[in-house]
């Protein structure tokens, strides 16, 4: 913004890579990350550990409104079973409402931050200097998600992975609150056929140009 303040917006789908690339943004320019979806995760957890149903939409709005952050364990919320049900209470007004004060605050520290999430280009930081939308084509996220999941040591299918994956597209990109979609100022950054390398070099590419030409 105009103080100088270093805003990074990074959206996209499921295992497109976003979180890799946003934390290689924030190791390169120095600056604080939040990965948006552990918040939706923690909600997530926080319901089914309480007992509720996922659909149960007054106790996620109860939930949103008094979690502690520091209760969950990075670790217990990378899951498959975390990651599903996140997307349903990610589709719940009051629970989207409800998590908005603590990412602007995140946003709003003094050099800036990186972000990364499905609404942080049209939602939670419009302001944003640089926004990315992070993409790849469902085979190849759901071949990363495999890799990712096996290595955790939970077992799973590729074919069941691609599934989930086309499942939780259609849930954040269908839903009416803040679905997932490219900010008008957004690039698009298609990692499909890209190394981590080369993807972070073009990631960084986009972030110059754009703080060159704000
Ligand atoms: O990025 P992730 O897989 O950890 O996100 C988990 C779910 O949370 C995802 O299905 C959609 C939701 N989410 C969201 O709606 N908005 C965000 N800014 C981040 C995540």
């Amino acid at each position: 913004d105009k103080r100088g303040r270093l805003v990074i917006a990074v959206d996209g789908p499921a295992a497109s890579g976003k979180g890799t690339l946003a934390r290689r943004l924030a190791a390169h320019y120095g600056l604080p990350y939040l990965d948006t979806g552990l918040l939706y995760r923690m909600v997530a957890k926080a319901v089914l550990d309480a007992g509720h149903d996922i659909q149960d939409a007054d106790a996620a709005a109860a939930i949103v409104a008094s979690f502690d952050e520091a209760a969950f364990p990075e670790d217990s919320l990378r899951g498959r079973e975390i990651g599903e049900a996140a997307s349903v209470v990610a589709a719940m007004p009051a629970v989207r409402s409800g998590l908005i004060a603590r990412q602007r605050r995140f946003a709003g520290q003094a050099g800036g931050a990186v972000l990364d999430g499905r609404d942080i280009g049209t939602v939670i930081c419009p302001e944003a200097r640089a926004k990315l939308f992070v993409t790849a084509t469902p085979e190849v996220r759901a071949a990363r998600r495999h890799r990712e999941l096996t290595a955790r040591g939970e077992p799973a299918t590729f074919e069941g992975i691609l599934a989930d994956i086309r499942r939780r597209d259609a849930r954040d990109s269908g839903r009416s609150d803040a679905p997932l979609k490219l900010a008008e100022d957004a690039v698009l950054l298609d990692t499909s056929a890209l190394t981590i390398e080369e993807a972070a070099a073009a990631a960084i590419g986009i972030v110059d140009a754009r703080r060159a030409n704000p």
